[in-house]
């Protein structure tokens, strides 16, 4: 299918809550990869109209636990931003909000989407989603906590004969969220199997106002295209699109607005490396350095970097390596000839009920 641009008529903005963004594509929260350092980067390279914070543990926000305070950096080069928050508890969520609110956040965004047995050990994640009178009630009691946007992220039910998601939907619309990002696969699927395009759309048609944002499985621009005509969500949340390609927003953007598609120079790939390494040891120092390397998998194919250079940078112990290997990069690159990732992004494993 040929890349057409979705609608010459439509405004590239979309109003969430109170908050106007200049584009309808935003970053998927991915736990352990999308934090401040990789947000900045890929901001930078334009197009990219909202990042959300991997999930915090409410209690742990409150507590100003380490983890916590390393997942809430960020700065003004970081906006706009919607912090994401989990809890099995309204109390927490509600203590949460206000707190964020207080502290000059813009908006909080609730984890109603997240299949991990630690979500549902209290009660948080998805597992949400199998009581909906009580997570219509969380959510209310959230919204009426703050003047800041409450957002929902979620899946589209337990298992498939659990589709909660458009009933839900419509309640917390009631309740007043801001804008829902709804992830077409339920619970049961884990990451497996191919997202819902229609369970996304009856989530889409069950709202009356506010924004529903689809997720799941976009890699490339026809992919974000085709998912808004298939479901008529009115923007698209990309995670493991981006670290594939992060050039994807701006793409999408050059093609919104006709302009040609331009594929990264090799000069830019190289830059992005850096710069997201730089960011990341600004905030780390040298455990900056421990942190890249789970990123050496798509950067060695995505950046063009020999495999050789791709394991070491896989194994990197100090910042000057770091820069050693960038120098060997710059008189090697386009070297390799594989365009297959050596890995991919690492989703959870096993039999889903055990998670
Ligand atoms: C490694 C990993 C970490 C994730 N962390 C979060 C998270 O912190 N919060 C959240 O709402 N979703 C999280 N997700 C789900 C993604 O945001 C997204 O819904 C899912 O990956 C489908 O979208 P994609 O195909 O564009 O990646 C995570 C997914 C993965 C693979």
């Amino acid at each position: 299918m040929s890349l057409i641009k979705w609608s010459s008529t439509e405004s590239p903005e979309i109003k969430i809550g109170n908050r106007v963004l200049s584009s309808r594509y935003f970053l998927s929260p991915l736990a352990g990869y999308t934090q401040y350092a990789f947000r900045v980067a890929l901001r930078e390279l334009g197009g990219l109209g909202l990042c959300t914070t991997d999930l915090i543990l409410a209690s742990q926000m409150l507590s100003s636990s380490r983890k916590a305070k390393a997942l809430l950096k960020t700065s003004a080069e970081d906006r706009p931003l919607t912090v994401q928050i989990y809890s099995g508890l309204t109390s927490e969520l509600v203590a949460g909000a206000r707190w964020l609110e207080q502290k000059g956040y813009e908006a909080v965004d609730l984890n109603m989407g997240c299949p991990m047995a630690k979500m549902y050990g209290n009660g948080g994640g998805a597992r949400i989603m199998c009581a909906p009178d009580a997570a219509c009630q969380m959510v209310a009691d959230v919204v009426d906590a703050v003047s800041i946007p409450v957002t929902v992220k979620m899946r589209l039910g337990w298992d498939r004969n659990s589709i909660t998601a458009p009933l839900l939907a419509r309640e917390f619309e009631k309740a007043g969220v801001a804008a829902i990002t709804i992830h077409g696969r339920t619970r049961n699927q884990g990451f497996g199997g191919t997202v819902d395009l229609q369970g996304i759309r009856q989530t889409v048609e069950a709202v009356q106002q506010i924004p529903v944002i689809g997720n799941g499985d976009v890699c490339t621009v026809e992919d974000a295209f085709h998912m808004r005509r298939e479901t008529g969500c009115e923007a698209v949340s990309i995670g493991r699109g981006a670290m594939l390609d992060p050039w994807i927003f701006r793409k999408l953007a050059q093609t919104i607005q006709g302009e040609p598609v331009l594929e990264p120079t090799r000069e830019e790939q190289i830059q992005f490396l850096v710069r997201h390494f730089t960011l990341m040891v600004e905030q780390y120092e040298d455990y900056g350095c421990l942190l890249i390397r789970k990123f050496a998998a798509w950067y060695g194919v995505k950046l063009g970097i020999p495999e050789d250079l791709e394991d070491r940078l896989r194994q990197i112990q100090s910042i000057d390596e770091f820069h050693e290997i960038v120098a060997q990069i710059h008189l090697r690159h386009g070297e390799r000839e594989s365009s297959v990732p050596t890995a991919l992004v690492k989703t959870p494993n096993g039999p889903v009920e055990r998670w």
